[in-house]
């Protein structure tokens, strides 16, 4: 399986932090923000890994992550995301780097407690795999409707959620994503939506789904990026704590 970060997008919604940065690249406690997918997909066993970046400053990301030796990793791949399509447009950009494998999909801006396990390690081979949190504000989210174990629509950012779960920013799909978001039509804020990739394997019969392990975040909001800093912050905390009592005792 190789992997995928979504980090374009002009991330109108936190001017001015983004005026002059992409958004992927703030800082989030300790570190820039686009570490911990990148860290996630290792920590899978991800190696084969490409980063889609846009805008001004997509030559940052090069400069930061380099060849990803830091992550153990002996080279990244890149490529540019013109505009600003969406998360289905950005991911567009992966199929001649999947060459018909399975790929695991992060956005940028996600940023999981315990990683991603769940989600490339319960992939069935075929189809698509989701993760759900539980979270307090469905409708900020995709939000899957469930009916026993099975989910039987997403709808995306809904008035009235179906569940108090949201659809996390992590996605394994074969190799038929491509062929999907070729017939996409830009949804109502202009952009081609996931939701509606994840929809169509629905009607498929062809999605099955996680749940995370630990608290799961997005940080594309002012709010939401100061919960990731202090979720990340606690959890370091308890680290070094853990760290020093293994070594006191
Ligand atoms: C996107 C997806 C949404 C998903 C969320 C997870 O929302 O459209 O379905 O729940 O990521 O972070 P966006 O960040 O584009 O508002």
């Amino acid at each position: 399986m190789k992997g995928v970060i979504l980090a374009g997008g002009l991330g109108t919604r936190m001017h001015p932090l983004t005026r002059v940065t992409n958004k992927h690249l703030l800082p989030v406690y300790d570190r820039p923000m686009i570490y911990f997918p990148l860290e996630a997909l290792v920590a899978a066993g991800i190696k084969d890994i490409l980063i889609v970046t846009g805008g001004s400053n997509s030559g940052d990301f090069l400069k930061l992550l380099r060849n990803g030796k830091e992550f153990g990793l002996k080279h990244l791949n890149y490529t540019y995301q013109e505009g600003e399509g969406g998360i289905a447009d950005a991911l567009s950009l992966a199929e001649y780097f999947a060459d018909g494998e399975p790929i695991c999909v992060v956005l940028g801006d996600n940023i999981f407690e315990n990683g991603i396990g769940p989600a490339v390690h319960g992939y069935p081979g075929s189809g698509a795999r989701v993760l759900l949190a539980r979270v307090d504000d469905p409708e900020r989210f995709g939000v899957p409707e469930i009916s026993g174990d099975r989910i039987v629509r997403i709808d995306e950012k809904p008035k009235d959620p179906k569940s108090t779960y949201a659809v996390t920013g992590v996605y394994v799909y074969d190799h038929r994503v491509f062929e999907i978001i070729k017939g996409l039509e830009p949804s109502a804020r202009g952009e081609l939506e996931i939701t509606d990739v994840n929809n169509r394997y629905i009607g498929w019969d062809a999605l099955t789904y996680g749940a995370v392990d630990g608290w799961w975040t997005d940080a594309g909001t002012f709010e939401s990026l100061a919960r990731a800093s202090n979720l990340v912050r606690d959890k370091r905390l308890a680290e070094l704590e853990q760290d020093a009592s293994a070594h006191s005792g």
